[in-house]
C-alpha cells in the first residue's frame, strides 16, 4: 500500500495564521501536525507517501524534505488550486497507480494511529474503508447513513438535515476503483470535486465500502478551538524530558518539557507544557496545555492553554493569556509610549479578546 497524505488547501479557517503558513505545519506540542499523520503511516508499515501540495509547497517541502527524517520516502504532487479532496485523488493518479492507498488529510490527528485499520482493510475484501465518529455537529462533516446492517447507504457532503451523528474522519482507504469514481464525479456546490461523492460513486456502482466505528478521539484541527485541543490532548500523554536549566526561584510543577537551552528565572510552570529551544522566561507563569515555541521572550506574563509559535515576545502583560494561538514573531509588549492606550498593529482576520 502507499499513502497519500494532504496537505493543500486554503486553511481559510485558521487565518491569518494561514496567510504566511500552512495550516499543517501549526504545531501541536511543538510538533507540526502533518509529522503526527505521516509518523502514523509508517507506523503503519507504508513508506511510500506522496504529499499533495498547493501553494504552501515551498514550506511543506523545506519541513519535510524527502521523508526520511521521519521513516518515509516521500514524492511531492502538486495540486494547481484546493479543488476538492477528490481531485487530490486525481493529481495523484500516476504516483499511485494500480495500488491500494490510505489517504490522510494533513491537519488530521487520530489516536491510537492507522496501524490496524489498514490490517482491517487489507484482510477485508472491501473497494474502500472510511472511518466514522459520532459527532455534535453533524451539519460541519460529510455525514453517512448506515441501513439496519451497518452497511453505508449514502454519504452527504455536511448536510443541512443530517441522517445521522456519524461524521467522516479525515483517513481514508482505497483500492484503485476510486479512479474511476473521481472521474465520474461532478464538482459540488462549493464547486469541489467532493470524496464524499466518490465514495457514494463507489457504492452506486456496487463497489464494498466497509465503514470503521471510531471510538478514540480524533481531531481535525482546522480551526482555534480544534487546534486548542488536540494541543490539550497531546500533551495529556507527555513524557517528560528536560535539557533547560531551572534557574533560581523558578518552580515546575507536573510534565514539563524544556528544550535544550531553556531557562527560567523567578518562574512557576505547571504541566502538561512543552517549552521550544532556547526559549527564555521571566518573571512568568506558564499554565496547563501551553506549547511555546524556539527562542520564544516572555517575562512578566502568564499564560495557559494556549500554543505559541517560534520568536515570538510577551512582556508585561496585566492578565492572563488564555485561549490564545500566537504567529511566528508575534510581539505583544506593555509600552511606555503615550497616550496610555491599547496599540494594535494586526493582519487580515486577526481577532483579539480584551475583557
Ligand atoms: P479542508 O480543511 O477541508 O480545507 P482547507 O484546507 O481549504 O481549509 P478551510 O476549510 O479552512 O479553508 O482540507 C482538509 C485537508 O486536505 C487539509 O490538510 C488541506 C487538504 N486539501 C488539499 O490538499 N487539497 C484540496 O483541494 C482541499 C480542499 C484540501
Amino acid at each position: 500500500m502507499k499513502g497519500l497524505v494532504l496537505s493543500g488547501g486554503k486553511g481559510t479557517r485558521l487565518r491569518p495564521i494561514t496567510y504566511t503558513s500552512a495550516k499543517q505545519l501549526v504545531p501541536v506540542a511543538n510538533k507540526p501536525v502533518l509529522f503526527y499523520g505521516i509518523e502514523a503511516i509508517v507506523a503503519a508499515g507504508i513508506t511510500e507517501i506522496g504529499i499533495v501540495v498547493g501553494d504552501t509547497h515551498a514550506e511543506i517541502e523545506a519541513a519535510v524534505g524527502d521523508g526520511s527524517a521521519l521513516g518515509a520516502k516521500v514524492t511531492y504532487i502538486r495540486q494547481d488550486a484546493p479543488r476538492g479532496l477528490a481531485h487530490a485523488v486525481m493529481v495523484a493518479r500516476d504516483f499511485l497507480a494500480e495500488d491500494s492507498f490510505v489517504m490522510y488529510l494533513g491537519d488530521n490527528l487520530i489516536a491510537g494511529g492507522i496501524a490496524s485499520l489498514v490490517e482491517e482493510f487489507q484482510a477485508d475484501d472491501s473497494n474502500a474503508m472510511i472511518l466514522l465518529a459520532e459527532v455534535d455537529n453533524p451539519q460541519q462533516f460529510g455525514v453517512a447513513e448506515l441501513d439496519g446492517d451497518g452497511v453505508v447507504k449514502r454519504l452527504i457532503e455536511k448536510p443541512p438535515v443530517p441522517p445521522s451523528n456519524l461524521a467522516l474522519v479525515g483517513v481514508y482507504m482505497f483500492d484503485a476503483n476510486i479512479h474511476q469514481a473521481v472521474n465520474r464525479i461532478q464538482p459540488s456546490a462549493r464547486g469541489e470535486l467532493e470524496i464524499t461523492d466518490a465514495i457514494q460513486d463507489l457504492i452506486d456502482h456496487g463497489l464494498v465500502v466497509h465503514p470503521h466505528r471510531v471510538r478514540g478521539w480524533w481531531k481535525d484541527t482546522g480551526k482555534l478551538e480544534d487546534m486548542l485541543e488536540a494541543n490539550h490532548i497531546v500533551l495529556e500523554q507527555l513524557r517528560v524530558k528536560r535539557r533547560g536549566k531551572v534557574g533560581e526561584n523558578s518552580r515546575i510543577e507536573g510534565r514539563v518539557e524544556l528544550g535544550e537551552g531553556v531557562e527560567l528565572v523567578d518562574t512557576l510552570i505547571r504541566g502538561p507544557v512543552v517549552i521550544g529551544a532556547g526559549t527564555r522566561l521571566e518573571h512568568a507563569f506558564v499554565g496547563p496545555y501551553t506549547s511555546i515555541g524556539e527562542n520564544c521572550r516572555l517575562s512578566h506574563c502568564e499564560i495557559e492553554n494556549s500554543i505559541v509559535l517560534a520568536n515570538s515576545t510577551i512582556r508585561e502583560v496585566p492578565g492572563r493569556i488564555d485561549g490564545s494561538l500566537l504567529g511566528r514573531n508575534v510581539k505583544i509588549e506593555r509600552s511606555a509610549e503615550k497616550p496610555k492606550a491599547y496599540r494594535f498593529m494586526l493582519g487580515d482576520n486577526s481577532e483579539v479578546g480584551i475583557s
